[in-house]
């Protein structure tokens, strides 16, 4: 039997018989603002109740092999990017977790990894909590010292944007990785559409952004393309991931022209890999 099934049935077990944590969520509210240490609140418990069973908070390299999900502090890294205003990301992790479905994966890459996160029946007033939460805390504060580890976890602490070792390309056995038609029709497009973008609304290169997005999303989350060529093409999409994030949230048009120019300049590379 499959853990996350497993851990599902004792959740689900957990959420009926325990009808108490309803009651306090809502009279927590306020007191989430108002609490000096965020892992004191109320939406800081619930969420090591009811996530942290399978979300690591943070990424930690020595317990790689028992990772079910991807750490919180990933999650809010996609999130952010992609909600930066705080009752659009509530909204977004609540609709998530009442109905997780394709169109609404931020993390194509952590949809590939693991197994498909389970409908969780937890009271709204509580995801509205740990919502909240996760878009206040700071991850890096609350686990100094934490979660360092191999691969990803590393150098994120200082919360520098980054996330953490880029890889470079490799080809396979010193040829191109051959790809499917729509995966090269769609990197073709959003080449085309990176290369006569032009705009002096700052809103159309947010959008260009969220556009860039749903290729990687498409490419990522296409189940045809495997193992290292998988790899290769996620390494790809991981190299302009920040790029990406930080298109989407420009706040200049002068902003977005300039990361328009380093993603076009790095999908300029696509074809040396990809074909
Ligand atoms: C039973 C295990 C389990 C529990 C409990 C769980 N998750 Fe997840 N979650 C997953 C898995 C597995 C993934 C990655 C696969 C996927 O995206 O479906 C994931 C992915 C996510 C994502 C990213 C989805 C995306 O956009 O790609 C969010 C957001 C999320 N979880 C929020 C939560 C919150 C909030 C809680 C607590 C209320 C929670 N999860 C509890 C297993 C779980």
């Amino acid at each position: 039997m499959k853990k996350i099934f497993f851990i599902s049935v004792l959740l689900l077990v957990a959420t009926i018989s325990c009808k108490d944590t309803k009651k306090t969520a809502e009279n927590k509210v306020s007191e989430t603002e108002t609490v000096q240490n965020i892992k004191d609140s109320e939406g800081y418990k619930l969420m090591e109740q009811k996530c942290f069973i399978c979300h690591f908070p943070v990424p930690d390299g020595s317990r790689r092999d028992e990772m079910i999900a991807p750490p919180m502090l990933r999650v809010q890294e996609h999130y952010k990017p992609a909600y930066p205003n705080k009752a659009d990301f509530v909204n977004a992790i609540k609709e998530w977790v009442k109905n997780p479905t394709e169109e609404k994966i931020q993390m194509p890459g952590a949809s590939r990894k693991f197994e498909t996160m389970p409908y969780l029946p937890y009271p709204d007033e509580e995801v509205q909590l740990i919502a909240e939460t996760l878009f206040e805390i700071d991850f890096s504060a609350e686990f100094k010292g934490q979660g360092r580890g191999q691969g990803r976890g590393q150098g994120k602490a200082q919360g520098n944007g980054g996330h953490g070792r880029k890889q470079d390309l490799q080809l396979n056995n010193g040829e191109k990785w051959q790809l499917n038609k729509e995966a090269i029709a769609n990197v073709n497009n959003i080449i085309k559409k990176l290369d006569a973008f032009k705009s002096d609304d700052v809103k159309a290169y947010q959008n260009l952004g969220k556009e860039v997005f749903q290729i990687a999303k498409t490419l990522i989350l296409d189940k045809t393309i495997e193992n290292q060529k998988f790899d290769q093409l996620q390494a790809f999409f991981h190299n302009i991931e920040d790029d990406t994030h930080e298109l989407i949230q420009v706040k200049t048009v002068a902003e977005g022209q300039e990361k328009q120019e380093i993603i076009k300049k790095k999908f300029s590379k696509f074809f040396d890999f990809f074909e």
